[in-house]
């Protein structure tokens, strides 16, 4: 068997500090194995988002253990973090694109930052717009773009470098039944190509019935973490 590619154990955290201080996450363990898309639910304040930041190197962590890749993110430096960022593709909530670049532009800035040989991105970038269904939308800006779309753009551009972890918050709020569908179908198959594993937090029945397990967050603990059973 091939090591997990987050391994999370007695991650505890809190954003006060002091003797009062109230913790957001309590003693979380979570193993993401490659292959696999876990699904994050639980209640708003629950601690969904700090986990995925802190998975995701985008805060310190304080207490317990993560690593990413087997790279332990505990008492990593600035530049560490950026370098684990690089490899792990974030969809956030909010599309947060640039308004002044395009879906394409939008991409191959996205790349200069990957592995790719640039005379392979054309060709890739091409590609992703299609299985996106953005190919007629490639060169139009946020401002043109329906909701939907902008949020396709964006996992577009989680995507495109192949990462082997995807952290999503919530990607599908904003998508019709069908696109949503297809964003999470696109999300696995090119995450399991690449070896890798996809984590979302979200609460769309969609995206749960394709889980291969559910997780469920309360007051910042594991209350459920369940291998989800076919129907
Ligand atoms: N930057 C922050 N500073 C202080 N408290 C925060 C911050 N972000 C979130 N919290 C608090 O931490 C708790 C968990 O928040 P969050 O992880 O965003 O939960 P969820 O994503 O499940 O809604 C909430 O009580 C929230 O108010
Ligand atoms: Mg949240």
């Amino acid at each position: 068997m091939s090591d997990p590619i987050v391994e999370v154990r007695g991650l505890s955290y809190s954003y006060e500090t002091g003797p009062h201080a109230k913790g957001v996450l309590t003693d979380v363990d979570l193993t993401l194995a490659t292959g696999e898309l876990v699904v994050i639910t639980g209640p708003s304040g629950s601690g969904k988002t700090t986990l995925l930041t802190l998975i995701g190197a985008l805060r310190s962590v304080q207490t317990g253990r993560v690593t990413v890749g087997g790279r332990d993110l505990h008492g990593l430096d600035a530049r560490g973090q950026e370098e684990v960022r690089k490899g792990i593709g974030f969809i956030f909530q909010t599309h947060n694109l640039f308004d002044s670049l395009t879906a394409e532009q939008t991409l191959h800035l996205a790349m200069e930052l990957g592995s790719q040989p640039p005379a392979a991105r054309g060709d890739q970038i091409t590609g992703m717009l299609a299985e996106l269904g953005l190919t007629e939308r490639a060169r139009a800006k946020p401002a043109q773009l329906s909701v939907g779309q902008r949020q396709r753009v964006a996992v577009a551009r989680a995507l495109i470098n192949q990462p082997r972890l995807v952290l999503a918050d919530e990607p599908t709020a904003s998508l019709d039944a069908e696109t949503g569908r297809q964003v999470v179908d696109l999300l696995q198959r090119r995450t399991r190509a690449a070896g890798g594993a996809v984590l979302i937090v979200t609460h769309d029945p969609r995206v749960i019935e394709a889980a291969d397990r559910v997780v469920r967050l309360l007051d910042g603990k594991i209350m459920a973490n369940n291998r989800r059973l076919a129907p």
